[in-house]
């Protein structure tokens, strides 16, 4: 099973450079099912239905979220009822939606997971740690895929050591800048953060006049999402088929054509 993770997609440039290279990336890795972080999707914070159905229109078959997930009120209005849509398990408000979802694909059964960090995190319920030793006895006979939405690398490299049995990949997003320690821990993928797909010539795709702005002692709160063109960042992680575990990760990272 070959599974393509789609970086944090921050608004309009990391949309359409998603959309531009997806189908080419699809097929160049023969790749059975798609996973995207879509809590950036809408304008830099959250998700609409529009851009929900939008991304499973293109080939997206589940969009993870994180910190931001509530940040557009429009999500309340379908995140009840979107099939492939998969918030932190572990952060507040937690009564809408869900955090884990399986998808049947080739005969297997993939299930997403979805946990936010402990780490310098807001809305945090309880530990992803805590979280996920709840879920441990449900995991056994599927391809568990989760994706730590999580600051700290320490973190999220500490829970793929805890869980590298019970996962068959941990994927860190929320940083936006891709780390370089993708490796299969026993079995199980890991990279510290996949990174995102939005403006390279930003501040994590922000507006890098007013990200200065605000590091010089002025009190901006609302940065500008750039629209400058966008890096794409993912990996594809290789599953077998029979003992379920990952042999490969690979990192992608495509620049723009002048940056
Ligand atoms: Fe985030």
């Amino acid at each position: 099973m070959k599974i393509l993770f789609i970086g944090d997609i921050v608004g309009k440039a990391g949309r359409a450079a998603v959309y531009a290279r997806l189908g080419l990336l699809k097929k160049e890795y023969n790749i059975d099912f798609t996973i995207v972080n879509g809590e950036n999707i809408a304008h830099g914070k959250g998700i609409t239905e529009k851009l929900y159905n939008e991304l499973i229109e293109k080939g997206i078959d589940a969009i993870t979220l994180g910190n931001h997930a509530y940040s557009k009120a429009d999500v309340l209005n379908f995140i009840n009822h979107s099939k492939s849509l998969i918030r932190p398990i572990n952060m507040y408000p937690n009564e809408f939606g869900c955090g884990v979802r399986d998808f049947y694909v080739k005969g297997k059964t993939i299930r997403i997971i979805n946990l936010i960090g402990s780490v310098f995190m807001d809305k945090v319920i309880e530990s992803p740690f805590d979280s996920m030793k709840k879920l441990h006895k449900t995991n056994s006979d599927k391809i568990v895929i989760v994706d730590l939405h999580a600051e700290a690398t320490s973190e999220k490299m500490a829970f793929a050591y805890q869980f590298k049995n019970e996962c068959s990949a941990v994927i860190g997003t929320h940083t936006h800048v891709q780390t370089a320690d993708e490796q299969i821990i026993d079995g199980c993928a890991f990279i510290s953060d996949v990174g995102m797909s939005g403006s390279f010539k930003s501040i994590i795709g922000r507006d890098i006049d007013e990200v200065l702005e605000k590091f010089n002692g002025n009190s901006i709160t609302r940065f500008t999402v750039s629209e400058n063109a966008a890096q794409v960042c993912a990996v594809v992680i290789d599953i077998d088929d029979k003992s379920l575990r990952a042999t490969s990760i690979k990192r992608l990272q495509f620049r723009p054509e002048s940056y």
